[in-house]
């Protein structure tokens, strides 16, 4: 492991023996041995203490997140990165950071980063799935729900003062109970939405590239072919990885095979669905409402044409925003990064073949 000498202020080092010095951070006459790193944005203070024991971290402290110049710079020189679905972390960025030896991403996706490139230059890559699941799943079933029965427009008519009297044809919705849902991809968070839908006595049809039977059996989920999913579902939730062979997945041709009473809910990347072609079917009837967490690009620019319509929800990537979740995410995202300079295996490792496991 390299290891990088500071030499640090006395009130430092003062402070540094006063510590704990059960934690790894070593400190020998004035000079410590704790790896630089930089963390692209502030987190929780739990996560950010965890890191300090370890690390000598410079936080980006911005809302917004650090330019790509900023990055780059910050970069040159640290064995460590903590960064979010927002960093983009490249071939360029890699190659302009020697001592990197970790990237931490706080979040379970990780197209932000090039993870060939970094395996290539065996830098161990970390994220957090898992602790995500279950609120990422509630999540998309709240989507599903508002978007059934027209919370939203609701909550919008009686701030518009639009609300007069009880109406027996006013905001009428779909019924979520006894539906069809189809769910593309059926992994760790399209299984936690099945195992709600069946609460709700939905029927589920799933479609994944690799068939599940143990989870069909457990959860009385049925397998469909893509094109029969489209056709069949009242409500289809996407949950796939974006990849090269999942990017504009629902275009205008799945579109046109969907019911037009169907209600399409994205928590998983926006660029898996054609978003002007989402924009087409919404605005000509061939579906009846899209509710999205993710779009492309984010954030989405407040003129564009998909916020001009009614028979849509947009909420700004929140999925996973539980003070619980995010608070583990951060943790688990520190830990990784810890576990990562020591050498050792990440909890969670995109590719733990760097450090020669498989
Ligand atoms: C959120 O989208 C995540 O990948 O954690």
């Amino acid at each position: 492991m390299t290891v990088r000498f500071q030499q640090s202020a006395p009130a430092t080092f003062k402070l540094a023996q006063e510590k704990d010095w059960s934690s790894t951070r070593i400190a020998i006459r004035g000079f410590q041995l704790r790896p630089k790193v930089y963390v692209t944005r502030l987190l929780p203070e739990v996560a950010m203490e965890r890191i300090n024991s370890f690390c000598d971290a410079d936080v980006w402290r911005g809302e917004l997140p650090p330019s790509r110049e900023v990055i780059l710079r910050k970069a040159r020189d640290v064995e460590g990165l903590v960064c979010l679905l927002t960093d983009k972390i490249d071939a360029e960025l890699m190659s302009e950071a020697p001592n990197l030896r970790v990237i931490s991403n706080c979040a379970a996706g990780f197209d932000n980063i090039d993870i060939a490139e970094a395996t290539k230059r065996r830098i161990v890559v970390g994220n957090t799935p898992d602790v995500l699941t279950e609120t990422t799943a509630d999540f998309t079933f709240a989507l599903m729900m508002a978007a059934a029965r027209r919370v939203v427009e609701g909550d919008r008519s009686v701030r518009g003062g639009g609300w007069k009297t009880w109406g027996p044809m006013i905001l009428l919705g779909q019924d979520v109970h006894g539906a069809t849902l189809g769910i593309v991809g059926l992994g760790r968070i399209g299984a936690a939405v099945a195992r709600r839908a069946k609460g709700f006595g939905m029927r589920v049809l799933y479609y994944s590239r690799t068939r599940r039977t143990e989870v069909e059996t457990e959860l009385g989920v049925r397998y469909a072919e893509f094109d029969r999913l489209l056709g069949e579902s009242d409500f289809i939730t996407l949950h796939v990885n974006l990849s090269r062979e999942t990017f504009h997945l629902i275009g205008k041709k799945q579109f046109e095979k969907m019911k037009k009473t169907c209600v399409l809910v994205n928590t998983s990347r926006g660029q898996v669905v054609d978003n002007m072609a989402l924009y087409e079917a919404l605005r000509v009837g061939s579906i009846a409402f899209a509710a999205l967490d993710v779009t492309e690009p984010e954030p989405i620019p407040a003129d564009h044409p998909l916020l001009t319509l009614q028979n849509l929800i947009i909420t700004p990537h929140i999925a996973s925003a539980s003070m619980k979740t995010r608070t583990e995410m951060a943790l688990i995202a520190a830990e990784n990064l810890i576990a990562g300079l020591k050498g050792e295996l990440p909890l969670h490792a995109v590719n733990p073949e760097v450090l020669g496991h498989c």
